[in-house]
């Protein structure tokens, strides 16, 4: 396993099929010769490093007007100024590669740090600049890693959208210039657009099979941005870090800053593998206990909102248990006593148990949980306050505003400036209280339900704000290693690799509507793991977009995530019961495919009228295949679906989950075509497919197949 090596003054940094290639001069600006598939004769790597080269982490003014990854300001006026950053040496271990460089105008050192992740096909790049001087320095831009590609052409793929609209996907040719692709929301870093992109080489995407690309993802929970600038010289350059915006840092004499970490990987044949690739890391490297599949969940939010008691409680956990879910979730509302959290206009940051809707305090429904022999979690909000409430009466001091405007509200909230250590320990403590006190606590859903809209401040102060939520998430899981934590922001605000390194699921949307669902769900599998993106079954009318769909598709959409439910069972119909109670007995049997298994996406519900995806084992011994139809049409209603990368030599057992018996009175004359127990060779289900018969509007299949 060859991470690091150089030949003259090429540097290689291999992963087992990635190859990111660099040319060091002693004195000269660092270049870029090549990222792309794996390198391994040593003769390419001395052809390469006499060929042409591109930027690799140019300074603002160092000879270019193009843009820049770095970039000086004077302390005293309102210019720029032009600095040179060039190659000093080289420090590496086993999997990281730290390149030097130094100012040639400023006292300034610069470290490009390289992870590689070999097994994944992973880089991670981050950058510390340190003062070496005696005087303070401005900075106007520091990125946390920089690439230019030899692309004269090139697409972006972002996912983007609003609360309850998360992570379509949306695809654009780049027109030559520079375009900035970033969130400004400072502690929510995913609410309009992920900081997960692709960029693919040639106007337009690749597909999931073909076309190169490379993907990126910035771990962080603030403010980020992708500064990208097709040239008119066939290049594309990538600047990956801080926000334009919000970038200015001071540097006191002998100081240092490290910017956060960019993941990013490349692929010849399309998106599909770099997806793989995101999700194998993630599961395995990044996300706490990623390889273990999560407990099934009811969720009182859609249940009850504000409106329980005791007694409903009671009744939902029952159901909850008599129908196999394995956690209850208490949401939004069981505290605030002086400001009864009995609407979300009040009582935030008044975490004591609201004794007038629960008596018996919390203990009683964790031992009622306990008795039903099911998890219990809770959720939180703790970096927020709402002016109603004692503790905004106590420390009014200790929101995030800007001097001398009034501070805006949003949810009727403001926020808890947690870059003070003040305020950061008075979170930390209050949650650590919470779990304290309460016995049988297994899972915290923690939520952030506003953004930053103005403040006054230095930038850094954002940076600590992110930092300190940060330590408490990592004191909460050393306190309590065996504590489940939500990532939560209204909906899917915060799904990004800095709070999934630290949480061990997230909440991906507000919108349970399952056909949108199947959108968000499929923006999000993207980067980010199926098997920890929580996905709900919503009551018969959807709160949110009113679309009334059959329980079976309901469960079919959820099934192929990260399975819960989001519903008054007791409400429930008795056959809306039975449905979801085979579902979950179901998805038991299910789940290990989707957390082990690699995902391939099918046929995309862009376009078209309906969508599938498969999950396939790493051993091929076993797959799950999902097919929805979201828009029927007779006489459009039949489609071959062909599953990849089984064994082609090996028989597969067909099993349809959540079967609903054919309804001899749709009139549409569409002829069910039966899968189940049948047996089918891998290359049959690759070459031939499996017919999908769909027989009305938001109709779907789950079919598990077994290496028989
Ligand atoms: C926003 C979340 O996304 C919802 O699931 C719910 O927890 C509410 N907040 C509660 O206020």
């Amino acid at each position: 396993m060859k991470t690091y090596e150089t030949i003259g003054e090429c540097l290689a940094l291999h992963t087992e099929h990635v190859s990111l290639i660099y040319r060091c001069r002693i004195s000269e600006p660092l270049e870029i010769l090549y990222l792309g598939d794996r390198i391994c004769s040593q003769e390419t790597l001395r052809q390469l490093s006499e060929g042409p080269a591109l930027p690799g982490y140019p300074s603002y003014g160092d000879g270019s007007s193009r843009s820049s990854a770095f970039r000086l300001l004077p302390a005293d006026t309102a210019g720029l100024v032009s600095s040179r950053l060039v190659f000093s040496h080289v420090e590496h271990d086993d999997d990281t590669v730290i390149l030097h460089l130094n100012d040639q105008a400023l006292p300034l050192k610069v470290q490009l740090r390289i992870e590689v992740w070999y097994a994944y096909d992973i880089f991670g790049m981050s950058t510390r600049v340190s003062n070496g001087g005696d005087r303070g320095i401005s900075l106007g831009s520091i990125s946390a890693a920089w690439l230019s590609l030899p692309w004269k052409e090139a697409a972006l793929s972002s996912l983007t959208g609003s609360w309850a609209h998360e992570m379509n996907l949306s695809e654009q040719q780049l027109n030559p210039g520079t375009h900035t692709i970033g969130e400004r929301c400072g502690v929510r870093t995913t609410r309009y657009v992920n900081p997960s992109i692709f960029l693919s080489h040639g106007p337009e995407a690749a597909g999931e099979s073909f076309g190169e690309c490379v993907g990126l993802t910035y771990a962080w929970s603030g403010n980020w941005a992708y500064q990208l600038e097709l040239d008119g010289r066939s290049s594309l350059s990538i600047a990956a870090g801080e926000h334009p915006d919000t970038a200015y840092r001071f540097l006191e004499a002998g100081e240092s800053l490290s910017t956060p970490w960019l993941y990013l990987s490349h692929h010849c044949e399309g998106r599909g593998e770099l997806s793989r690739r995101f999700h194998r890391w993630a599961k395995e490297q990044i996300i706490p206990g990623g390889e273990h599949h999560r407990k099934i969940v009811l969720n009182s939010w859609e249940a009850a909102y504000f409106d329980f008691d005791q007694d409903s409680l009671e009744q939902m956990i029952d159901s909850a248990a008599d129908t196999g879910i394995e956690l209850f979730v208490l949401d939004d509302g069981w505290f605030g006593s002086d400001y009864p959290r009995n609407s979300d206009t009040q009582g935030l940051g008044d975490w004591e148990v609201n004794t007038e809707k629960l008596p018996d305090s919390l203990d009683s429904i964790a031992a009622h949980c306990k008795d039903r022999g099911i998890s219990f979690g809770l959720w939180i909000e703790p970096e927020m306050v709402n002016p109603k409430s004692r503790l905004y009466e106590e420390h009014p001091d200790w929101i995030i505003r800007a001097e001398a405007l009034k501070p805006s509200i949003e949810r009727h909230q403001l926020i808890l400036d947690l870059s003070r250590e003040d305020v950061y320990r008075w979170v930390r403590d209050t949650v650590l209280s919470c779990i304290e006190a309460l016995e049988g606590l297994s899972y915290i859903k923690w939520d952030c339900n506003r953004e930053i809209q103005e403040f006054s401040g230095s930038y850094a102060a954002i940076d600590g704000y992110v930092e300190n939520y940060y330590r408490i998430l990592d004191e909460l899981r050393s306190s309590y290693p065996d504590l489940v934590l939500q990532d939560c922001a209204s909906g899917g605000g915060r799904v990004e690799y800095g709070a999934l390194s630290r949480t061990h699921e997230f909440w991906a949307s507000d919108n349970t509507d399952p056909l949108q669902r199947i959108f968000i769900q499929w923006g999000t599998g993207m980067f980010f793991p199926p098997s920890v993106t929580a996905a709900h079954v919503c009551s018969a009318k959807n709160h949110v977009t009113g679309r009334a769909v059959p329980m079976k598709f309901r469960c079919d959409v959820a099934m192929s995530c990260r399975f819960g439910i989001e519903m008054s069972l007791t409400d429930a119909s008795e056959d809306s019961r039975k449905i979801i109670a085979k579902a979950v007995s179901e998805y038991k049997r299910i789940r290990h495919i989707i957390t082990e298994g690699e995902l391939y996406r099918l046929h995309s519900p862009y376009g078209s009228h309906y969508a599938s995806l498969v999950y396939i084992l790493p051993d091929r011994s076993q797959a799950l295949l999902f097919a929805w139809e979201l828009r029927f049409a007779v006489g459009n209603s039949s489609e071959w679906v062909c599953i990849p990368a089984l064994e082609p030599q090996g028989s597969y057992l067909v099993e349809e989950i959540n079967p609903v018996p054919f309804d001899p009175h749709m009139m549409n004359m569409v002829v069910p075509i039966e899968h189940d127990q049948c047996v089918y060779t891998g290359e049959f289900l690759k070459k031939r497919g499996l017919e999908m018969a769909f027989r009305y509007e938001y109709d779907s299949r789950v079919y598990l197949l077994t290496s028989s």
